[in-house]
């Protein structure tokens, strides 16, 4: 028996006799040779198999099942047509586990019959590179800030009040008092950067939209940034540098991902620095010119966002919306006080908004004064008043949206692909 080897790795050990440990993809016969298709979490290998030299395996082979597991060994070929341009010429096949019949079979099922099966579905080749292209991504929003000096600190998870507003509150039961699951770390970062200066958290944020579309999921994970002494500019800087990062890693790292995805890959080397920037004012007038109905002061819809993301071939920064459709907590325009230093980053091709964020208020009075218009209970945000009363400064940040960002990055067309365990509107199962 060979030295066990990942199958992404395989190219580096040709002409080497190795093992691959992993699961029975598919498997074809061709008169005498048998075609066995491997997996093992980091790609699929294409198994040799001949009858006439080795009878004995090629009939255990005929009774392995879908999705058993497998101990291969064998000589690796290289091979340019083979899916990791590599093959292996079978010596050995140890049956670890007989499968059942398995219910996903290769044809192509329904989304709601594979949905229901997530834990299986993932499996697949299409849906390991998606959750194998998530996990460079986190790791790449971890690399970026930490290179940039900025520290984790983790924000929690139970809450006693609102971030973004209280219609999409998950509340719980706390010991007989309520408390909601976290919509967003904001808050919080912003505590912790007052105290370390540049922070970031990277966790899970739930949120109980009654909206059932390709965006949106009831739990999500949000990558958040904020930083003491930033301004509105240093905050749009920083996003464009991550978002450029990320889309650069993809790039490099998993282009043959990409490329199992049938991702268009030009569509994302076409995103250059710096991004488009557009006033909300300006996407209004363009929505205008393309023929779209819109109240000015109104949030944007999908199909708005969509339509202005069309113009542009890298994400467009849209700023400076109206103060009444926005947070509480967003700083005011000096220029303006009707808008605020505010943007959000709309993905290119249509994925909708992926960041949101800007500057705060930093003074006293005026988040006082929001918190009341906003009618959010005061005692519960007593804590974040006193960031503005001891040593208060201008800071920004924003909050990034790891799964539609994985939707655009991957050519998704629902985000339920991005997650392993997607929670959408009345569906929690598996
Ligand atoms: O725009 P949002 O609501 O911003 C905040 O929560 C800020 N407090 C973040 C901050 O400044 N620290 O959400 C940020 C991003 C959105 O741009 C979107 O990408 C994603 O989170 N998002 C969702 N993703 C999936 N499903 C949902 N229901 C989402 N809601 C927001
Ligand atoms: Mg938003």
């Amino acid at each position: 028996m060979g030295q066990h080897v990942l199958i992404k790795d395989l190219l580096a050990h040709a002409g080497e006799e190795v093992t691959v440990k992993g699961w029975l993809y598919n498997q074809r016969t061709s008169g005498k040779i048998k075609f066995l298709i491997v997996r093992d979490g980091t790609g699929l290998v294409q198994c040799v198999l001949n009858k006439k030299e080795h009878p004995t395996l090629f009939n255990l082979a005929e009774e392995t099942s879908q999705e058993s597991a497998v101990i291969v060994t064998g000589k690796v070929h290289p091979e340019h047509r083979a899916p990791g341009g590599a093959e292996l010429h079978l010596t050995g096949l140890e049956v670890v586990s007989l499968a059942q019949p398995y219910p996903i079979s290769l044809k192509e099922h329904g989304v709601d019959f594979l949905i229901d099966r997530r834990h299986l579905w993932i499996r697949t080749p299409r849906q390991a590179a998606i959750l194998r292209i998530r996990s460079s991504v986190e790791m790449a929003c971890r690399e970026f800030l930490h290179d940039r000096g900025f520290v984790l600190a983790d924000a929690p998870i139970i809450t006693p009040a609102a971030c973004e507003g209280t219609t999409t509150l998950f509340e719980i039961d706390y010991h007989g008092d309520k408390a909601y699951l976290s919509q967003s770390g904001q808050l919080y970062n912003e505590a912790t950067a007052m105290a370390l200066g540049r922070v970031y958290c990277f966790g899970p944020t739930f949120r109980a939209e009654k909206s059932k579309t390709r965006r949106h999921l009831m739990e999500f994970w949000m990558l958040e940034v904020e930083a003491a002494y930033f301004d509105f500019e240093d905050n749009l800087k920083l996003q464009e540098e991550l978002v450029y990062h990320l889309v650069q890693t993809v790039l490099n790292r998993h282009r043959s991902d990409l490329q199992l995805l049938g991702r268009d890959i030009s569509k994302l080397e076409a995103v250059t620095l710096p991004f488009p920037r557009l006033s909300y004012n300006d996407a209004v007038n363009l929505l205008k010119e393309k023929g779209f109905e819109f109240n000015p002061g109104d949030d944007f819809g999908a199909p708005h966002e969509t339509a202005i993301s069309e113009q542009f071939t890298s994400p467009v920064f849209v700023h400076r919306f109206p103060t009444s459709i926005k947070a509480f907590y967003m700083q005011p325009d000096p220029q303006n006080p009707d808008v605020v230093l505010g943007a959000d980053l709309l993905a290119p091709e249509g994925y909708g908004e992926i960041i949101g964020g800007g500057q705060r208020i930093d003074s006293l009075e005026l988040i006082e004064e929001r918190i009341k218009e906003h009618n959010l209970p005061r005692e519960s945000f007593e804590w974040y008043l006193d960031l503005r009363r001891y040593g208060t400064v201008p800071h920004s940040g924003f909050g990034l949206g790891l799964e539609r960002t994985l939707a655009w990055l991957c050519g998704l067309e629902h985000v339920r692909e991005s997650i392993p365990f997607p929670r959408m509107l009345y569906r929690i199962y598996p």
